[in-house]
């Protein structure tokens, strides 16, 4: 029987395409969103995934959310915390608010979505938690002190983490992308993109989504069981640790 896999942020952009990516593996996947139905619903009629609503930065629903996820396809054995947020601005001007949104979703969404699902894992012996992290976790980015503590907090997550899932057969890895050609980026006006942000980076282009889906199949996959705490960048030479 396929395994099953579940993206937080499923739904739309890096999230989507690592959906789509691992169903076209042969696996059965769960796909997860904040509140935009309209995406989700066009998303789950294209697709043919399962959409499931909850916000991650809340542990009670996340408990819930899995739990119907798990009743309607059962034990989840593939997780993918790809959610994330920003809510930038320089630190001078950062409110508790836009702190504490940024690190409630992508920092305590990542304990909030693995903590109910890590037991089961470790009675099967078998599991793979996979975290979206990003180059600003690495190196830092101006403006987005909450976002990159938040990121980087994710990758100390995983390294601690993969220590205690090695014995019990569950890898736990993140992936760090550079700039993704997501609606997001691909809204910032061109001359921007092509005079400051593109020629930053080496390869000379953004990264497609489905670049960094490929990386999660690849980490889900059967192939990948030695590699675990390991932290992967996709940033076309931007920024090599
Ligand atoms: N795009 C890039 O260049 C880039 C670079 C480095 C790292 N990343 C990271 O990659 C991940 C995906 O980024 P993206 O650009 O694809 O984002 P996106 O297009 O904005 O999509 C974000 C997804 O996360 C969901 N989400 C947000 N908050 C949530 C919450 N509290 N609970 C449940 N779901 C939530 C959204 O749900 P709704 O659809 O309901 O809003 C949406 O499906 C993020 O973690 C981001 O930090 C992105």
């Amino acid at each position: 029987m396929s395994r099953l896999a579940l993206v937080t942020g499923g739904t739309r952009g890096i999230g989507a395409a690592i959906s789509i990516a691992l169903k076209a593996a042969g696996y059965k996947v769960a796909a997860n969103y904040a509140g935009n139905d309209e995406k989700a619903k066009a998303f789950e009629a294209e697709t043919g995934i399962h959409a499931f609503k909850w916000d991650v930065s809340n542990y009670q629903a996340c408990v819930e959310g899995i739990t119907k996820v798990e009743a309607t396809l059962g034990p989840v054995e593939i997780l993918v915390n790809n959610a994330g947020i920003t809510r930038d601005a320089m630190f001078h001007k950062m409110t508790p608010e836009q702190w504490n949104e940024v690190i409630n979703t992508n920092l305590n969404g990542v304990f909030n979505m693995t903590h109910p699902i890590w037991s089961g894992m470790r009675d099967r012996n078998f599991g793979r938690v996979i975290t979206i992290s990003s180059i600003n976790g690495q190196k830092g980015q101006m403006g987005q002190v909450n976002y990159s503590a938040s990121k980087a907090g994710d990758l100390g997550f995983t390294k601690a983490l993969a220590q205690e899932g090695a014995a019990k057969g569950i890898t736990v890895n993140a992936i760090c992308p550079g700039y993704i050609g997501t609606e997001m980026v691909r809204a910032v006006p061109e001359k921007v993109l092509n005079e400051r942000i593109i020629p930053q980076i080496p390869v000379g282009r953004l990264g497609e989504p489905e670049e960094i889906a490929r990386i999660v199949v690849f980490l889900a996959s059967d192939d990948a069981g030695f590699i675990t705490g390991s932290t992967i960048s996709a940033n076309g030479g931007q920024f090599v640790v």
